[in-house]
């Protein structure tokens, strides 16, 4: 070449809209439980006798302390560096007239209390509570008992988790396949791959040859799909990752 430098041209442009997925990994270093690692929840409670609406049915009372003790767990917790740098990342990309589209299945608020400001939960919000009989939802701060009234409709005995339960459709899917349709570079970040419809997203964002990054403790069932990996603790590697993204 004749010395000058092409490398600008040839720079691929930095992504505009980001669609990030979080699981239980994000938060793992703020002291919640993930699911299916060593000593995970599911390893030491049955799901299907604690996360499914046959046993919210039978044994509502079971359910609604199982939840009640992850609530407190939650708000005792604090949002560690991963979900700082992904609220900071959301800023920067919003100022440059991008998008981050913070997708979590995550039912603690730790991305909003580290600043996120647009947090899709598809997989509920613990909380808050929702009533089986006028579907209203509310904020549930604290422990949520089976004979308390609806806020909303003041049905009694009706008020549950406001968590997708194994067996129901997660939220927001919509919103979710449409922000998957725009984005320019997909990042997973502390999910196993294990639970569908989230361990599909990968695949989507490459069928539309996006870039695709996965930030994990260790591989996880969908390490394959990845074009790009770091490996270590989300409080390391997603600082790290978001601030080259957005320098
Ligand atoms: P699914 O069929 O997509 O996934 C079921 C998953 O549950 C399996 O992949 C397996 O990893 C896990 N599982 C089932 N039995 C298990 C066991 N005995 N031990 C360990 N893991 C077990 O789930 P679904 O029925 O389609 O549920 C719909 C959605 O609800 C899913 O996306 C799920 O992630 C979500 N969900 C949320 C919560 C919560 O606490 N927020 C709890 C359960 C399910
Ligand atoms: N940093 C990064 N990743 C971590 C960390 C950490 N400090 N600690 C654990 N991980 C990774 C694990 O390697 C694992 O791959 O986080 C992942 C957690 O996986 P799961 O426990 O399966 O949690 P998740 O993927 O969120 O589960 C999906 O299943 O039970 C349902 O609804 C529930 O939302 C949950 C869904």
């Amino acid at each position: 070449s004749d010395g000058c430098n092409l490398a600008p041209m040839f720079e691929r442009k930095p992504p505009k809209n980001v669609f990030v997925l979080t699981g239980a990994g994000v938060s793992a270093e703020s002291g919640l439980g993930t699911f299916r690692d060593r000593g995970g929840m599911w390893a030491r409670f049955d799901p299907m006798r604690l996360a499914t609406p046959e046993a919210f049915a039978a044994d509502p009372d079971t359910v609604i302390d199982f939840y009640n003790l992850r609530r407190r767990g939650v708000v005792a917790a604090t949002p560690n560096p991963a979900h700082v740098a992904l609220a900071r990342a959301e800023a920067a990309l919003g100022e440059r007239g991008g998008r981050l589209f913070l997708c979590t299945q995550n039912v603690d608020d730790l991305h909003e209390r580290a600043g996120s400001r647009a947090v899709v939960h598809m997989h509920g919000e613990l909380l808050k509570g929702r009533c089986t009989a006028c579907g209203g939802t509310f904020a549930c701060p604290g422990d949520l008992h089976v004979a308390d009234a609806c806020p909303r409709c003041g049905a009694v005995g009706t008020s549950r988790p406001d968590v997708v339960w194994f067996g129901e459709m997660p939220h927001h899917l919509d919103a979710i396949q449409a922000a998957l349709a725009t984005a320019d570079l997909f990042v997973a970040i502390g999910t196993s791959g294990a639970v569908y419809p989230a361990a599909g997203y990968v695949r989507h964002a490459r069928a539309q040859g996006i870039p695709t990054c996965e930030l994990n403790a260790e591989p996880s069932d969908n390490a394959d799909a990845f074009d790009e990996a770091r490996y270590g603790p989300a409080s390391e590697t997603v600082p790290a990752y978001f601030a080259a993204l957005v320098s």
